[in-house]
Order: C-alpha cells, then structure tokens, then sequence
C-alpha cells in the first residue's frame, strides 16, 4: 500500500515539474519577446519625455557609454566600468549578467563582448585600477578605448554638471529623490542608543529590495533594556533604497556600497569595532565590509546567505544568475527572481507601476486590509527605483559570484569573529545549502536551521527569539575576545 502511495507520489512530483518547466518555457519565452518590444517602447518613450536617446543593456555598441557617461570596457571576460571623476579616471567593476543572458531571443547578445571588444580598439589610455586593489595591491592596467567616446567624455567633462534630476519613470517624492536635494550625500541610518551608556555598536544590513525597518519595526523593540543601554544599533537603508538617496547616475557596484556604509555608518559616528547582523543579499556586503576590515568585526550574523560555490569551468556569475533566477514559473518566490533578473524593461515597467506611485499603493494596500496588514514591509518593497534594484542585483550578488570564496577564506583565516548562519527551513529563494556550503568553507561557522521559516519569517514573527539568539552571540563574542 505504501509503497502505491510513493510510487503515486513521485509520478506526481515528477509530473508536476515536467509541466512547471513546460509552461515556464513557453511563458519566459514570451517574456523575451515582450522585453524586446518594451525596450523599443522606453526608447521612443524616453526621447520623447527626456529628449535624449538613453542606453540600455540590449543594444550592443550603444551600452559603451551608460547613460551616466560611463565607459563600459572588458579584458579577459571581465568588464569594468570607466568613471571619469573630475581629476581622474576610475575603474569598477560592473556584472556581465547585465548585459549578457543568453536565452533564445538574446543570442544575439553574445556577441557584445567581442563587439565591445572590437569598438574599443582605438585610442588607449591609462588608468588606474581601484578595483581588486585589496587583492592585487594597486594594479596599473591599460584599456583601450575608443577615441570618440574619449572625446564625448572629455566633452562632459568640460561642461559644468547640470542638476541630476529624476528620471520620468521614477517617484519623485522627497524621499525618492534625497540624493539631489541634499548636499551631504550619506545614507539613511536609524540609530538606536545611547551614546553615553553603549559599550559596543551593531550594523544591521537588510536583504534586497527591503529597509531598515525590517530590523527596526520587529527585532529593534524586542531587545531586552540590558541590549539596549549596551549596544548601539545603526540599520541601514542601502543605496538606492528604502529612505536613502537612489542616484540616477550610480551603477550600484559593491564598492559604491561599501563607500556609502562606510561613510554614513563607519565614519559618520566614529564606528571602530562592531557586530554585523545582514540578512540575504546583505550577507555579501557584510563579507566584503568584514575582509575590508579584518580587525573590527566581533561577530558575524548571517541569515540566508545566497552562497553558491561555482564549479571549476563555469562561469561564476551566470552561474549564479541561474542558480538564483532559474526561469521558473513556481515557485512564486523564483518567478519573481527570474522577472528582477532577466528583464530590463519588464522590471523597469514593474518598477514603474509600483515603485513611482509608492505612496498611492501603500495607501490602497492599506485601505484594502483596512490597515490590519504590517506596512513597514512594504516601505522596503516599494521604495526603489529600477536602477537602484536592477544594478545592485547584478553587480552585488552575480558580480560577487567569482570573489565569495575569496572572501570565506579570509573570513577563515584571517578573522577571528565569531561567525553565525540562520536559515528557514523552507526558504524558497536561497535553498538551505547555501549555508551548509558556508559552512564547509568555514568550518567554525554556526548554522541554525529554523524549521517551518521562510526567506522573510526567518526574522518577521520570530523577532524575540532571534533577540535572544543575538544578544546571546555578543555577549559570547564579547567575553571571549
Ligand atoms: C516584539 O515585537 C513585536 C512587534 O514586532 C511587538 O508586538 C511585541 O510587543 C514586541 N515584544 C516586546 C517584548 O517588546
Ligand atoms: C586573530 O588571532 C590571531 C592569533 O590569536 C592573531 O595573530 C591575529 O592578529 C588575529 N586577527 C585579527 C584580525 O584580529
Ligand atoms: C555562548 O556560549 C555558551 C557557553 O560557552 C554556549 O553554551 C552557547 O552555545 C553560546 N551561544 C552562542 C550563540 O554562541
């Protein structure tokens, strides 16, 4: 009987994903042609509202220069990002995921790189790599770029900055648009604690399109008054998101990150040591921040940490593009991960629906459930802006793809923090393995698996326990240091 049952079952299963991966064939197929049609759509639509032809990752030679003036170059499969700042040039590194996905009506995007390749054979000039700098130490590399687009730079440059100002498909409301009215460009940080009492300091780093009230509204009044007049806590929205500053003209690159944590956070209130607490794409930052500066951290929190090991031959970031974004129609989790990172312009437009009429959406949401549903989620959901989310996406998780095992290594060897892993049981978009996999990089790493927990609930609904958990890890990172 049992064993009917089984066998019962697993045709079931295995029906079922023959139809999940049938019908997400055909529907992401139809998606690619959409997106094609779109970005024909923003094309006329932006010269129309903003009389000026603006790029896109679909085109191959027109992305050369991104629609802040960037130069977009690549050696050896690797692309960086050429900003000229006034005194000189600077190199980023930027995800070929943004411009190469190759599926069936973008074959043709496989050719960009060799076609960026051709374009850039022109004039050359030197510049300074301040990317991998940790690694490599100061590496002087040589690019050669066309020397049209030099001279369009060098027009630029000549030219005083005008305003930036928010694009049409954007929410220009004071929050959305902070970067431009305010001189002192730092994020948004919500501190809690007294300066005179705290003995230790915690930056929280939230996940993707979320805030820092994913901290503050659930974990923050569930500390215990002991935590409170001991640590202070500063939880960050990130670039681009929640209530901070979202640049039009940024490529959202895990240095532009760090910068601004560093800047608003490190600096900005004379941090000198301090536990990290990052859920999901915050992980990565929190790695980065933690190798960065090897003797400050005192404990590393980690929730659902999107960690893939790559194997050898792959390429690292479409590796992980597929991985998180694998065209699937369900589960629902993953169809929207695959919408985020495959298409531009739907996003764009999703982004467009929702993210630019922020506030009438939170309105009718709430009148909807008459206001019995939790907003502080929403806030981080609606409070982007499509390049904010789209660069830091690819260049933040895929980007990083390559440089993780770097990081873990330096993490085990070098630090000495505590390091601690939490992961719902049930998470649908970072599968449980990927802090098993951490862990097996860094054998010393505690995981805490939490059953019947998701990606979301894994903090949501379990704020006092996690409190607990976490003043447990100080307190233990503290007397053992
Ligand atoms: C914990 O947080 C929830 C809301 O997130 C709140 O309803 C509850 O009262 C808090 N508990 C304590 C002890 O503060
Ligand atoms: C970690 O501990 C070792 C040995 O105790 C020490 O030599 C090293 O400097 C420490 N590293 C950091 C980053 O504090
Ligand atoms: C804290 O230390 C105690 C005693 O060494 C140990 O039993 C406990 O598991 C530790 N907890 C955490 C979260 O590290």
């Amino acid at each position: 009987m049992t064993s009917i049952m089984a066998k019962t079952r697993s045709a079931l299963t295995l029906t079922g994903r023959a139809i999940n991966k049938a019908v997400s064939f055909i529907v992401f197929s139809v998606l690619d042609l959409l997106d094609l049609l779109l970005c024909f759509v923003y094309k006329v639509a932006d010269f129309f509202i903003e009389s000026e032809w603006k790029p896109c990752y679909c085109s191959s030679s027109k992305e050369a220069i991104t629609s802040s003036g960037k130069i977009l170059v690549s050696e050896q499969g690797e692309s960086k990002v050429v900003c000229l700042t006034s005194t000189k040039l600077q190199l980023e590194e930027i995800s070929d995921t943004l411009y190469t996905r190759p599926c069936l009506v973008s074959e043709v995007s496989k050719l960009t790189v060799n076609e960026l390749k051709r374009l850039t054979a022109d004039a050359t000039i030197n510049v300074q790599s301040c990317a991998d700098k940790m690694k490599k130490g100061s590496v002087r590399s040589t690019f050669s770029v066309k020397s049209t687009i030099v001279e369009m730079l060098q027009g630029k440059m000549g030219r005083p900055k005008s305003q930036p100002i928010p694009r049409w498909s954007d929410c220009d409301c004071k929050f959305c648009n902070r970067w431009t009215s305010s001189s002192k460009d730092t994020l948004f940080v919500r501190t809690q604690g007294r300066k005179d009492t705290a003995r230790e300091d915690v930056l929280f780093i939230h996940g993707f399109i979320s805030s820092s009230a994913f901290w503050t509204e659930t974990l923050f009044p569930n500390f215990s008054s002991a935590a409170k007049s001991t640590y202070r806590f500063f939880a960050i929205d990130l670039l681009g998101f929640g209530r901070s500053p979202k640049p039009t003209d940024s490529l959202y690159t895990l240095r532009e990150h760090l910068d601004m944590i560093e800047r608003s956070v490190l600096e900005a209130h004379n941090v000198k040591s301090f536990h990290i607490v990052a859920h999901s794409l915050g992980c990565i930052l929190a790695l980065a921040i933690a190798v960065k500066h090897p003797g400050s951290v005192k404990s590393l929190t980690l929730l659902a940490p999107p960690y893939y090991p790559v194997a050898k031959g792959e390429q690292a970031t479409q590796y992980v593009m597929r991985r998180v974004a694998p065209r699937l129609v369900w589960p629902a989790i993953a169809f929207g991960a695959s919408l985020a990172c495959w298409y531009e312009h739907i996003s764009r437009t999703i982004c467009l629906l929702i993210c630019k009429n922020h506030r009438f959406v939170e309105f009718l949401v709430k009148l909807l459930t008459r206001n019995r549903m939790r907003t502080f989620l929403l806030e981080g959901f609606f409070c982007h802006t499509h390049n904010a989310a789209w660069h830091t996406l690819h260049n933040v998780i895929f980007g990083t793809a390559g440089k993780m095992d770097a990081y873990l290594e330096a993490v085990r060897e070098q630090l000495n923090c505590s390091v601690n892993v939490f992961h719902g049981k049930d998470d649908e978009l970072i599968p449980l393995e990927c802090s098993y996999n951490l862990q097996s990089r860094v054998p010393r790493a505690r995981v805490k698996v939490i059953d019947n927990k998701d990606h979301i609930t894994i903090v949501v609904g379990r704020q006092k326990a996690f409190a607990r958990e976490l003043e447990e890890i100080w307190t233990n990172s503290s007397s053992s240091s």
